[in-house]
């Protein structure tokens, strides 16, 4: 298979404004937007290095066998537009948050602190955990308070994060900055065998596309995407990546990347530089069942992926933006050159990462869930869930034990996130192609192209609860504020 290169090695782009196949109303709305090149950034191959930040990882106190992880929000500044001041917000810090890595079986608890001076919450985005401490917005807490969710980290190894979930203030709150990784480690003989050291051999790729006004203000909603004088910055592990291409010295053999796409609604395509492939390892919820060459990874808002890379085959890594809203960030980033500083030769991948059994769907329960648009409000099933009533209105409920198969069906011309909490899933079509090769891997985000379908099937195991919700919603996190979110309830069978 051939990919589309643009043959120009170091040489990146930057566009202003590029506009989608948005739907004629939502593009009448940005009248003003232009398609302007900007400045090439023909110099960059000749600047400094700059090493790849790598969040910090977070340290537990453990009391009575619970590891405690504490978090403080708090806002501050950063210069996501290299040079101009943005007010921000992070975890611990004035944007991001540390990386917190906990172990399958583990008992932990997230003390968390709101100084935002708003009412927010944090979910454990692809964690498979109870309703009430998953983070939704009926748990939602106000400035000066501490949230303190307990539960048992009960899932395998896989790559998470973790985010504001309030109704309506999703979009705002993470594009200032609050999002961090959240790692799960398993016993299992693959992540013995796979690369582990955090931050040495293991590490975290946080990529984001803002829009930022040339003030620093950031934008998150229409009114503030029609600004006349946007920026879309592309940041990696927080860190301004326009014109950078970041170092990272590799000092052991084989390096494992954790991949995150925490843009609002930008897609992010990864690939080597040089044209091969690159060798996936996981998707959202788990290990594939083999290391996979795959030519690129395409994660929209929310996805994860993870590679190996071994350091004698080491490479400078491009990220292609493409729009994923009304406007957005486009162009190919080279954002990152792996050097080799190791000695040795890493031993052979293990032939076999993980078992999938793939679903027999045939007795599942099946469901449609349309992703609609009324006028400029996003919906499912044709309700729009800006509201906690209109979130239960929309209601898909089931019970503990259910297995269900689901038509995501996009009845807008807008791309769209599809995310479910608790339970991964598995991917059985993408508009009546059935699903092959990394696809056939446990998910949490999939991609709904716009007009296309999804078919993907789940069980929904262990927890139950009459009174807190999970949710479905598009993690484009601005048609999630518009009400395209229901809320799922789980409750015993
Ligand atoms: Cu990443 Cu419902 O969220
Ligand atoms: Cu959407």
């Amino acid at each position: 298979m051939s990919r589309k290169r643009n043959g120009k090695g170091m040489h990146r782009r930057r566009f202003l404004g590029g506009l989608v196949g948005a739907g004629a109303a939502l593009a009448a709305t940005t009248t003003a937007v232009s398609l302007i090149a900007l400045t090439d950034d023909k110099n960059k191959a000749s600047a400094a290095s700059v090493a790849l930040t790598i969040p910090d990882l977070l340290t537990a106190t453990t009391t009575n066998g619970v590891d405690v992880y504490t978090l403080d929000m708090q806002t501050g500044t950063s210069e996501v537009l290299s040079g101009v001041s943005s007010t921000t917000a992070g975890f611990n810090q004035s944007f991001l948050g540390p990386t917190i890595k906990v172990t399958n079986g583990d008992s932990v608890q997230m003390n968390v602190t709101n100084n935002l001076g708003a009412d927010t919450t944090v979910h454990w985005h692809g964690a498979h955990v109870p309703a009430k401490v998953d983070g939704g917005p009926q748990v939602a807490f106000a400035n000066g308070e501490t949230w303190s969710p307990a539960f048992t980290v009960n899932q395998e190894a896989c790559t998470l994060w973790y985010h504001p979930h309030a109704l309506g203030t999703t979009a705002e709150q993470v594009s200032k900055g609050l999002a961090g990784m959240l790692i799960v480690d398993d016993d299992s003989d693959a992540s013995a065998a796979l690369p582990s050291d955090y931050g040495v051999d293991d590490i975290p790729i946080i990529l984001q596309c803002l829009a930022v006004d040339n003030a620093g203000d950031i934008k998150y909603n229409l009114t503030g995407y029609q600004s006349s004088t946007l920026n879309f910055p592309f940041l990696v592990n927080g860190v301004n990546a326009d014109s950078t291409t970041f170092t990272f010295a590799a000092t052991k053999s084989r390096l494992r990347l954790r991949f995150l796409n925490a843009s609002l609604s930008d897609i992010i395509t990864i690939q080597r530089n040089d044209g091969s492939t690159l060798t996936q390892i996981a998707t959202e919820q788990a290990y594939l069942t083999k290391a996979t060459e795959v030519d690129s990874i395409r994660l929209v808002a929310g996805s994860r992926a993870e590679i190996v890379i071994d350091a004698a085959d080491a490479a400078t890594l491009d990220a292609v933006i493409t729009t994923g809203w009304v406007r957005g960030g486009s162009g190919t980033y080279s954002f990152l050159t792996i050097s080799d500083s190791s000695s040795g030769t890493p031993a052979d991948l293990p032939s076999t990462l993980n078992t999938i059994t793939r679903y027999d769907t045939s007795a599942f329960t099946a469901r449609t869930i349309k992703l609609t648009q009324s006028g400029l409000n996003m919906g499912i099933n044709g309700v729009v869930g800006t509201t906690m009533a209109a979130m239960k209105a929309a209601e898909i409920s089931t019970t503990v034990g259910a297995k269900e198969i689901w038509t995501i069906a996009n009845s807008t011309q807008l791309e769209h996130s599809f995310h479910l909490h608790d339970v991964p899933f598995q991917v059985i079509s993408t508009s009546g192609t059935a699903a092959s090769g990394v696809d056939l891997g446990w998910k949490d985000t999939v991609e709904v192209i716009g007009g296309g379908t999804v078919v993907i099937a789940m069980e929904f195991t262990d927890y139950s609860d009459d009174t807190y919700m999970y949710m479905l919603h598009c993690h484009l996190a601005q048609h999630e504020d518009e009400g395209m979110m229901a809320a799922l309830m789980v409750t015993a069978s």
